[in-house]
């Protein structure tokens, strides 16, 4: 049944051919639909989420969808996990599309259990994630002064995992042994974000020197002079030196690692939008363009660039096998959402091209193939989270529908 629902008409296939050429602006009224459907999928999520009398346990988030199951899979929420803070993101961008107070009560109930976060010592990296996407999204919208004082106290954890003499934030306290130093990842991007935020609103200043030291420095050592980037980067722990980039959940230590790939865009355009500085908006178009120069034609990419079973395996292939490599909506979904802001700071037809992409990504991604539709209440299928590990593969995952809710508020505005 599944099987069947994923595959691509020949229709479909004509239809990305021709606006993989055009210009694919979606109207206001496709990409409201989307946001509807994104609506209607969250509720009944909502409601399976409840107990037979109606209630919920806000400490449980949904993870994934592994691949043929039909129900969110749940993790509790705590320090170790990294994907807590999603699922109350996507409801503050749902509560942000339809102004539901309904859906705003429900939101402010799955952000509060992350609020243990600021007075807990740091345990890795993705403290930005859990508490950017939760907190951050309810303060824009809300104002509400408690979530500001998670948020500054949360920044001040973070930068305890700095060291300056590596100049960057420690991704992993746990695994320095393993990886013989200092470990940063590409993911380590996007948590700057809750240090610039910081920095502008009442926090240290410091902390805004700790995010673009950080930023300066993976710039420097993190990536190949082709703009692709290593999944890690392992420096000396005692005299900073870099030592070697090397893969965590890549298919090779030099191989382009579809999501990593894509926190470093999304990344380096955050960092132009807090700082201003020209050189990461050059070098967020540096690492834009060596992505997209290798994206497939519909704007979804394989979960690793370099898989050599892309060579025979066909877009209209959606359920991998030995021989079919899987592709990632989620590292999609992140480009998608990072294409609309990095449009705004660019020249017009780079502009144009990054718009292109990004809306073409939503079209394809807009198709029953990609869609929970009737099968699963997720927004998408076809994401891969760890595919060394063998773990959620051709999966739905929590932080694919963040970021495609998030493209599609962002697509509404450009519309
Ligand atoms: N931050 C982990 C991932 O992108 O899978």
């Amino acid at each position: 049944m599944r099987k069947i629902a994923k595959t691509f008409t020949l229709a479909t296939l004509a239809m990305l051919m021709v606006t993989a050429c055009t210009s694919v602006a979606a109207d206001r009224d496709t990409v409201d639909s989307d946001l509807a459907y994104c609506d209607s999928q969250l509720r009944r999520t909502l409601a399976e989420l409840a107990d037979s009398t109606g209630v919920i346990d806000y400490t449980l988030s949904p993870r994934n969808i592994l691949a043929g199951e039909q129900h969110w899979n749940l993790r509790r929420v705590d320090k170790t996990e990294w994907c807590g803070g999603f699922f109350p993101g996507t409801l503050w961008y749902d509560y942000e599309a339809t102004a539901d107070t309904a859906i705003l009560s429900q939101a402010r109930r799955f952000t509060q259990p992350l609020a243990f976060l600021a007075q807990t010592p740091a345990y890795d990296h993705d403290l930005g994630f859990l508490v950017i996407i939760s907190f951050l999204n309810g303060y824009r919208l809300t104002a509400d002064e408690e979530y500001k004082h998670v948020l500054l106290a949360c920044a001040d954890t973070l930068a305890t995992l700095f060291n300056p003499r590596a100049g960057t934030i420690l991704s992993w306290p746990r695994h320095v042994a393993d990886y013989g130093g200092h470990n940063t990842i590409m993911d380590n991007m996007i948590n700057l974000e809750l240090l610039f935020w910081a920095a502008e609103n009442g926090g240290s200043d410091s902390l805004r020197q700790i995010a673009m030291s950080h930023a300066d420095t993976t710039m420097t050592y993190h990536f190949h002079d082709d703009g692709v980037g290593y999944h890690v980067a392992v420096y000396d722990s005692l005299d900073g030196h870099f030592i070697r980039g090397c893969t965590h959940q890549g298919l090779g230590d030099t191989t382009m690692w579809a999501r990593g790939q894509a926190w470093a865009i999304y990344g380096y355009t955050m960092c132009y939008r807090y700082t201003h500085e020209q050189r990461y908006l050059d070098f967020a178009q540096k690492v834009t363009d060596a992505y997209l120069k290798q994206l497939p034609a519909d704007g979804v990419p394989f979960w690793d660039f370099n898989d050599p079973r892309i060579a025979t395996t066909a877009l209209t292939e959606l359920t991998p096998s030995d021989s079919v490599a899987p592709r990632d909506a989620s590292a999609a979904c992140v480009v998608a959402s990072a294409l609309f802001e990095l449009a705004g700071y660019v020249a017009p037809d780079k502009a144009k091209e990054y718009l292109r992409v990004a809306n073409l990504t939503l079209e394809t991604l807009r198709q029953p193939e990609w869609r929970g539709g009737d099968l699963c209440p997720a927004f998408l299928l076809h994401s891969t989270g760890h595919h060394p590990a063998g773990s959620e593969i051709n999966a739905s995952m929590s932080y694919a529908d963040y970021y495609y809710i998030e493209a599609l508020i962002r697509a509404r505005k450009a519309s």
